[in-house]
């Protein structure tokens, strides 16, 4: 196989549809996210007038080959309160896909939850940041993407994993299983964490607020968990590149309600998100009054 991946891609398109126009040409797409046997195009990719003619299983066979990959799917918009991710599957009929990160295994369906390639350094740092013993809640676990690496250290006493996705919940569950974690140690509570959280007061070392845009929405339920003697909070959301402290003093000044002392540990900046918008992450240690 050539090496150059958008040049093959270039050439079975030319060959399989015969059509070497500019027009045509200048529609074949140069970005693609691929993983595994997947690949997934932006949204929008082979879907104006052009390609209608062309499309088959002939020509997503021959785009698979030239990109070496056995599924494609094409990205739609992310959509509703659950921020669901909806991938339509072109070719291939299980969208359930495994990627190996530090010696993690994190499998998803991926028509359905995003993993986002960005985070690797945050899942890492979740898993070593963790110390003996301790009591963790993972306020938006996802399919485990913070979870896993805490349970996979070994160190944590128990995790406690919350979502309301039921996509997501079953993917976490799975994952906890082949990668042989006792399952013993976590548990995933389905629902609403504003609600669910009711139940767990009081027992929580270290919360993780992993939500975007933001995790202001959880601050209630985070400060519900943690113990009264306080403990470590790691606060996710977007700050303006160049003024990240408006943000962390927002942060703060949400948090001055409730009965900690507050103390500045680390900022995180994982990774731009958007033009101008940076994905943070703030540690905050609070000590009980
Ligand atoms: C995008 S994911 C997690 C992203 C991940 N922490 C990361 O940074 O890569 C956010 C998760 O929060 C869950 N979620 C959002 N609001 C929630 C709520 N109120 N209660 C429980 N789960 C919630 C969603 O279902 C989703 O699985």
């Amino acid at each position: 196989m050539k090496s150059n991946p958008h040049q093959r891609l270039r050439d079975a398109i030319i060959e399989n549809t015969g059509d070497k126009s500019n027009i045509f040409i200048e529609n074949i797409p140069k970005k693609w996210e691929k993983f595994s046997d997947v690949v997934l195009f932006n949204e929008g990719t082979f879907g104006g007038e052009v390609w209608k003619p062309f499309i088959g299983n002939d020509f997503w066979n021959d785009i698979a080959e030239a990109l070496d990959v056995k599924r494609i799917g094409i990205k739609g918009e992310i959509r509703g309160r659950r921020r669901e991710s909806n991938v339509m599957m072109v070719l291939g009929d299980n969208d359930w896909v495994i990627r190996l990160e530090n010696g993690i295994k994190f499998g998803y369906n991926f028509t359905k939850c995003m993993f986002s390639a960005g985070n690797i350094n945050e899942r890492r740092r979740m898993g070593e940041i963790v110390t003996n013993n301790e009591i963790v809640v993972d306020l938006y676990a996802g399919i485990g993407y913070y979870s896993l690496p805490i349970l996979a250290n070994g160190l944590a006493k128990h995790v406690y994993c919350f979502d309301w996705n039921p996509t997501a919940i079953y993917a976490l569950k799975r994952n906890i299983g082949i990668n042989g974690i006792d399952g013993s140690r976590c548990s995933v509570i389905e629902g609403d964490n504003r609600i669910t959280t009711n139940e767990y007061r009081n027992i929580a070392d270290r919360v993780i607020l992993g939500l975007l845009p933001s995790s202001f929405g959880g601050f209630e339920a985070a400060l519900r968990v943690l113990k009264g003697n306080g403990g470590i909070l790691h606060i996710h959301g977007l700050g303006k590149s160049g003024s990240h402290l408006d943000w962390i003093t927002e942060v703060e000044h949400e948090l001055l309600d409730y009965n900690y002392k507050i103390k500045r540990k680390e900022l995180i900046v994982i990774k731009s998100h958007s033009p101008h918008w940076n994905h943070l992450v703030l540690d905050l240690q609070l000590e009980g009054k």
